[in-house]
């Protein structure tokens, strides 16, 4: 369909699921065990209702903000996901063009299909990029990563600590690569070792983090990346209230709160249910660092919950790879338009006309379930 025909991220991922391989459809949607905490990802949005007020002037909005003191045009950023040239040939650029087009931040995935160097090249030197970064077990060629994506440019590191093993993907791990998938895809691709195609136990998660560091610590790893490098660093992946406030004694520049999007350990509680309690607990750590979540995020309205209750930003994984795989670097667009407009609207009906007026008070945790 037309473009003008995609009215929301559902609609846009509809399109997606038609035009994917069958292994790039199960690589991008699959998720631990029975799918309880993906599908939770989104569907716990639904349980926070909102006390908009009125009779505040909106007639002029500004949904901008700032990331780690870089600039964005809506509070909203594309999170690191592997393998983007499984959906289009042109993969991680299609976001990095888009991103630059629409003003926001591409976080891109130490398991890109394209080269760190393509995808940074692909966007102007104005436009700021973060690098997802899996820490290998040999900290050499740690430090020899962090080097490069430094030396091209890069911004800031966020270091993923929620994947230390693979999860238990059963759609990814059934579904074979063809020879297609895997000229496009290969788990091959910036993996330092000699893993070939998806791993029969693991899936293509396991072929690609089969390298990484299995024993990070905040008490080790942390002062090591900071020898390493200037550039902030945000903890991706933290999914309680306790290690948020080690994150802030650790003192790094922010935290992710994410369960990667329910690929990881199943049950473990979505991420605006974190930043509830975290707001709830411990609301001295938002003073210390940013917070931002992502996972099962498809609407402006969700966007702004997770900024009331003191989130930065949000991120978006799955979206912007059905995006891309759609429409290749337009579908970046579009999204982002969407959401940008849903954003607006969303912040009128609350009465904000800038990210900063957006205030825990704006949001309640009902306890019945909605539908
Ligand atoms: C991911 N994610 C991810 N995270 C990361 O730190 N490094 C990576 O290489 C990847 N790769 C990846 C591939 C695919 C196909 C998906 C769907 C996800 C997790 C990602 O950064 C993010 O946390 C989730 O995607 C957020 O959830 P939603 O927006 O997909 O619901």
């Amino acid at each position: 369909p037309p473009l003008v025909r995609i009215m929301n991220l559902a609609d846009m991922e509809e399109v997606a699921r038609k035009v994917l391989s069958h292994k790039a459809e199960a690589y991008y949607s699959s998720a631990a065990d029975d799918h309880i905490t993906v599908t939770e990802n989104a569907r716990a949005f639904s349980r926070f209702f909102f006390h908009p007020r009125v009779m505040r002037p909106v007639g002029k909005c500004d949904p901008s903000t700032t990331i780690l003191g870089f600039k964005s045009s809506i509070p909203v950023f594309a999170s690191g996901a592997a393998l983007a040239k499984l959906g289009h040939p042109l993969g991680e650029v299609n976001i990095s063009k888009g991103a630059t087009t629409t003003g926001i931040i591409q976080m891109v995935s130490s398991n890109a299909s394209a080269s760190y160097a393509e995808i940074i090249q692909a966007a102007p030197p104005s436009q700021p990029l973060f690098f997802q970064l899996y820490k290998n077990a040999d900290d050499a060629v740690a430090e020899k990563r962090i080097r490069e994506v430094e030396q091209l440019g890069y911004k800031a590191i966020f270091l993923t600590v929620d994947a230390v093993i693979p999860g238990n993907r059963e759609k990814d791990v059934k579904s074979p690569w063809v020879t297609e998938d895997l000229e496009r895809g290969s788990p091959k691709v910036h993996v330092d070792g000699e893993v070939e195609g998806g791993d029969t136990v693991f899936g293509t998660a396991g072929a690609l983090i089969a390298h990484d560091d299995r024993d990070l610590t905040w008490e080790k790893t942390i002062p090591w990346l900071r020898r390493m490098t200037r550039l902030p660093i945000v903890i991706k992946g933290v999914q309680c209230v306790e290690d948020a406030v080690l994150a802030a004694e650790a003192g790094v520049d922010g935290i992710l709160l994410s369960n990667h999007g329910g690929r990881q350990l199943e049950y473990s509680l979505p991420p605006i249910e974190v930043l509830y309690r975290l707001r709830k607990q411990r609301p001295d750590v938002f003073d210390k660092l940013e917070v931002y979540i992502d996972g099962g995020v498809q609407r402006g309205t969700d966007v702004l919950k997770a900024l009331c209750l003191g989130a930065t930003a949000v991120g978006l994984g799955r979206p912007f790879l059905y995006a891309q795989s759609a429409y290749g670097e337009a579908g970046v667009v579009k999204i982002v338009q969407i959401l940008e407009r849903e954003i607006l609207t969303g912040m009128r009906g609350l009465g904000a006309a800038s990210v900063k007026d957006l205030k825990p008070e704006m949001v309640e945790r009902v306890d019945w379930e909605p539908l």
